[in-house]
């Protein structure tokens, strides 16, 4: 086919502007299965400007066995990329303004919360995950004593666990300890299927969810963000509740480090 025949696609509209931060993404490069290099974080940061963000919060894996990664090598590495992006000077209008992770609950977590070296979302909030294949034990155990630390714990989607119903018993009793709750804006596209897709709305819609996150991991991620940002049930989501999601709080400059 002549590729003047193909539909072009249509240029993104800002459509996240209100939520300022994106809090929640694997664009720190070569650490876990997102960005693998610069280049590609540079892509990202390119696309994620085009659909409205202004800052970007890196939110790197931390799963055992398979992402092994220490705080203190991420803070450096955080470093050395954000010094070099900047050095390079063609990402405007959008930059990186830390680094927390992705804490997934399984069996490397109880070491993690020995060790409590915790990065933090905004020097303030505990980004967690599930697995996405079975339902661990003890979860609410585990969230409950993180609470007791004093840290605010944020689920990272929770539309995305097949065993979780949008108005399961065991969210509702996770709303009541006052975890917070973190959408993936890719799963209003229907990115990861229809269930997750359905189940991201109910949850807006009933008040449950407070964050909303990209969860980029490449530019497959960020093509399919800035096609979202024309899907009209999208559009009409974020005008009625865009404003309520604390993203836009995220704003402060960059939180003090802790030294390790
Ligand atoms: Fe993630």
């Amino acid at each position: 086919m002549f590729d003047f025949l193909k539909p072009k696609p249509k240029e993104p509209i800002p459509l996240y502007e209100c939520l300022v931060t994106d809090m929640h993404c694997h664009l720190l490069p070569g650490v876990d299965d997102g960005c693998r290099g610069c280049d590609d974080t540079i892509a990202c940061l390119q696309d994620m400007h085009k659909v409205g963000f202004s800052k970007v919060i890196c939110t790197p894996h931390y799963q055992y066995p398979r992402f092994p990664n220490e705080e203190k090598d991420i803070l450096e590495l955080y470093d050395l990329v954000k010094r070099d992006i900047r050095k390079m000077d063609i990402v405007h209008g959008i930059e990186l303004v830390g680094v927390a992770g992705e804490y997934r609950i399984d069996s490397g977590f109880a070491n993690r919360m020995d060790e409590n070296k915790f990065l933090l979302v905004d020097g303030k909030y505990l980004l967690v995950e599930l697995s996405l294949h079975q339902q661990a034990i003890g979860i609410e155990d585990y969230l409950f004593k993180l609470q007791m630390m004093n840290y605010e714990v944020i689920l990272a989607h929770p539309e995305r666990y097949p065993y979780f119903s949008s108005r399961s018993p065991h969210y509702s009793r996770l709303k009541d300890m006052g975890i917070l709750f973190q959408a993936n804006i890719l799963s209003l596209s229907g990115f990861y299927g229809e269930q997750p897709r359905q189940k991201a709305f109910e949850m807006i819609e009933d008040g449950w969810v407070e964050l909303l996150g990209t969860d980029t991991h490449n530019t497959v991620y960020t093509h399919a963000l800035m096609e979202s940002t024309h899907d009209k049930r999208i559009q009409k989501l974020m005008e009625k509740y865009g404003h309520k999601f604390l993203n836009s709080q995220l704003t402060k400059p960059e939180a003090p480090k802790k030294k390790f």
